[in-house]
């Protein structure tokens, strides 16, 4: 029986496994993580990450074939295949903080496997990395002295959280990099055998390692960059009185641009986005690429300066001030369907409106115990409300910054009496009927789109 363990059990290494295992039932899937909490949870029936479908997908694996451990150790001496699914985040110190990787998590895993493994395996980089960290995870499994050998590939994880599960059922592509020696040619057929079991054929790309590796920063910022594109014309738009939504219907309807990832938004956010960028530019400026580098970053002020453009016209059409006035955010996850608070743009707008002194209450089905701890230093200062009538009660305004489905279906009547007159509606995420809230007596404010007023 094959034996497959994954080290670090978060938004990939979770979702990821109980899928591998679940269509592998032959095959034997730890997954190991040093948060007792989360493994905890992993193998409870109230699992650490909401994600809709993956509570069947793990109910129909654990204890079968699919084991959650804090185990490290005894899961690496085991495995045949090795999957490193750690966080990977900004550098929050010395050279490139605020930019590079921290690497510090990965590498401990790989010296842990040389350490305790005596048996050949197959080590697979799940997280994201910079192009050539396989060089470098090689040279330190090959430092050995046991005669163990190890074969790096580069396997790169290219789910959606709040998709999770239908992404992992029916994937764009699998993209598995490794060396083109018989060794590496092995290990890659072992890796493709294990997605076979239920991806078909030639959606499994095999390519060199460094390609690999760079395909994965590469997607995550060309995703970003058309977010950012279609955020800078929804500047425009608002300006002009053009309406964001018609011009990326049209132009989405050009089979070479195409309609997806062409929303535009408050900002995008997430764990993954921002960090990949900036690592990409790092890798570009530690290449002498300045320009390349440049380029890039354009995407994420792009994005910050939308965070931001969203709060200045709130406090501009709530006549220039803010001080004292309530003021609901409906939505604090960085997207719906994912209780992820990581990166959301919710963070800097509700800091921004305690700045200007505002009383800010946030609802969120799913978030709110994130959200807690993202504003734990100013957490006496906000109201965290589950119901969002009781949230929007006395409010002078309501933003919206996630498109949860539930909140299309509110009695925004109900809403509206009990906020103070005039009372504003900001659409961060265009997800409502703004004629039909303009019709209740709100005050609507959306992105890329001319306001509907009453005053
Ligand atoms: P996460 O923070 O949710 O999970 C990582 C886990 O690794 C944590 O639970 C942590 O305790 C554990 N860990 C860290 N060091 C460990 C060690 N030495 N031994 C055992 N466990 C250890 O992170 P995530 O969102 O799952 O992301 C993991 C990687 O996958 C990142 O590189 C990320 O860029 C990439 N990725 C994430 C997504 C996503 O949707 N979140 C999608 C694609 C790729
Ligand atoms: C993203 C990628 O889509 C995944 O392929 C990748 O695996 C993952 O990052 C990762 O590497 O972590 P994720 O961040 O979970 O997935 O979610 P997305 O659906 O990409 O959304 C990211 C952000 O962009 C969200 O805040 C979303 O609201 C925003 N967005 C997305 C828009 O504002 N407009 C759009 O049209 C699309």
């Amino acid at each position: 029986m094959v034996k497959i363990l994954c080290i670090g059990a978060g938004y990939v290494g979770g979702p990821t496994m109980a899928m591998i295992a679940k269509k592998n039932p032959k095959v034997k899937v730890t997954v190991v993580d040093i948060n007792q909490k989360r493994i905890d949870a992993w193998n409870s029936d109230n699992l650490p990450i909401y994600e809709p479908g993956l509570d069947e997908v793990v109910k129909a694996a654990r204890g079968k074939n699919l084991f959650f451990s804090t185990n490290v150790d005894k899961g690496i001496k085991e495995a045949d295949i090795i999957f490193v699914s750690v966080n990977t985040p900004t550098k929050t110190f010395g050279h490139g903080a605020g930019c590079a990787a921290d690497l510090q998590y990965w590498e401990k895993c790989a010296r842990r496997i040389l350490e305790l493994s005596t048996s050949d395996k197959i080590v697979v980089e799940k997280s994201t990395l910079p192009v050539r960290t396989a060089a470098a995870m090689e040279r330190i499994l090959d430092s050995g002295k046991n005669g163990v050998h190890f074969d790096v590939l580069s396997n790169p994880e290219f789910l959606a959280e709040g998709t999770a599960i239908a992404d992992l059922e029916n994937p764009d592509r699998i993209l598995i990099g490794g060396h083109p020696t018989a060794r590496g040619k092995k290990a890659i057929k072992a890796l493709v055998d294990v997605y076979a079991a239920w991806v078909p054929k030639e959606k499994i790309l095999t390519t060199n390692l460094w390609s690999s590796e760079l395909s994965k920063l590469t997607a995550n910022a060309f995703l970003a960059q058309r977010v950012s594109s279609i955020n800078s014309i929804s500047a425009l738009c608002e300006a002009t009185d053009a309406d964001v939504g018609e011009v990326a219907r049209a132009i989405g309807m050009d089979s070479r641009i195409g309609p997806k990832f062409l929303k535009a938004s408050v900002g995008f956010g997430g764990s993954c986005f921002k960090k990949d960028i900036l690592n990409l530019v790092y890798l570009c400026e530690s290449y002498g690429l300045h320009e390349v580098a440049e380029y890039w970053r354009q995407v994420v002020k792009m994005n910050e300066y939308q965070e931001r453009r969203f709060v200045s016209r709130m406090l501009k059409e709530m006549f220039n001030t803010i001080a004292g006035k309530r003021i609901a955010l409906f939505g604090f996850a960085f997207k719906a369907d994912t209780g992820d608070t990581r990166e959301s743009p919710a963070i800097l707008i509700a800091r921004e409106l305690l700045e200007e002194n505002a009383e800010v209450v946030i609802t969120d089905p799913q978030a709110l115990e994130h959200a807690k701890i993202d504003l734990a230093d100013v957490i006496d200062r906000i109201n965290f409300e589950p119901d969002p009538y009781k949230a929007a009660k006395g409010a002078h305004a309501v933003a919206l910054l996630t498109e949860w489905k539930e909140y299309k279906t509110l009695d925004y009547q109900k809403i509206f009496d009990g906020m103070v007159q005039p009372a504003f509606l900001f659409d961060g995420r265009n997800h409502l009927d703004h004629k039909a809230l303009h019709k209740i007596g709100f005050n609507v404010y959306s992105i890329g789109k001319a306001a509907l007023k009453h005053i």
